[in-house]
């Protein structure tokens, strides 16, 4: 796929087959998907891959969708509101640059939006001055899911003076 199909054809993935993805392809994945903007290279992502025992204590949805991958993406709080918006958004840049490689090589990713309330943040481990940005279930999927249509892009256009 080039990188315009590769974009169009990733689906937020729902149903995901039990086989795991070898450990090697995810960490090649999230080393190729750091190569994300980040301002002042603060490299501000820490990710955790959370196994068994603490996705039963997370007890998300039908267990992360029995996705056979489960990871974690923090975010450096930084100094200021502004820092902080900055990390949370260059580690989003990074999900969805580890999303596209995922796609690319088959396999799939649900994003979701999980993991930042006290209790989640307990059972995770998270230290201080750290964010939950978003948890992704990783696997190969089970389903081919259509795409959702877009509005199209003129209508998100304004063009200023
Ligand atoms: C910040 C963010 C949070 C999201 N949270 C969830 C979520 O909690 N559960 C979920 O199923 N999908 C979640 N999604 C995925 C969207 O629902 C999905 O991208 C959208 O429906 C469009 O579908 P597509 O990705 O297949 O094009 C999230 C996406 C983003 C960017």
């Amino acid at each position: 796929m080039n990188l315009n199909e590769i974009i169009r054809t990733r689906r937020n993935i729902k149903s995901f087959r039990e086989d795991q993805i070898g450990q090697e392809k995810l960490l090649e994945w999230l080393e190729t998907a750091s190569y994300a903007p980040n301002h002042h290279r603060t490299e501000p992502w820490e990710i955790l891959f959370v196994g068994a025992d603490t996705r039963a204590k997370l007890n998300h949805k039908t267990n992360f969708f029995n996705a056979p991958t489960v990871l974690a993406f923090l975010s450096v709080a930084g100094k200021t509101p502004l820092e902080r918006d900055e990390n949370m958004i260059a580690v989003s840049c990074m999900m969805q640059n580890f999303a596209l490689l995922a796609h690319n090589d088959g396999a799939g990713t649900r994003w979701a939006s999980f993991g930042s309330s006290a209790t989640a943040r307990e059972i995770l481990g998270v230290p201080e001055g750290y964010e939950v940005v978003s948890m992704l279930a990783v696997g190969y999927p089970s389903e081919d899911p259509e795409t959702k249509s877009r509005t199209n892009i003129t209508e998100k256009i304004k063009v200023l003076a």
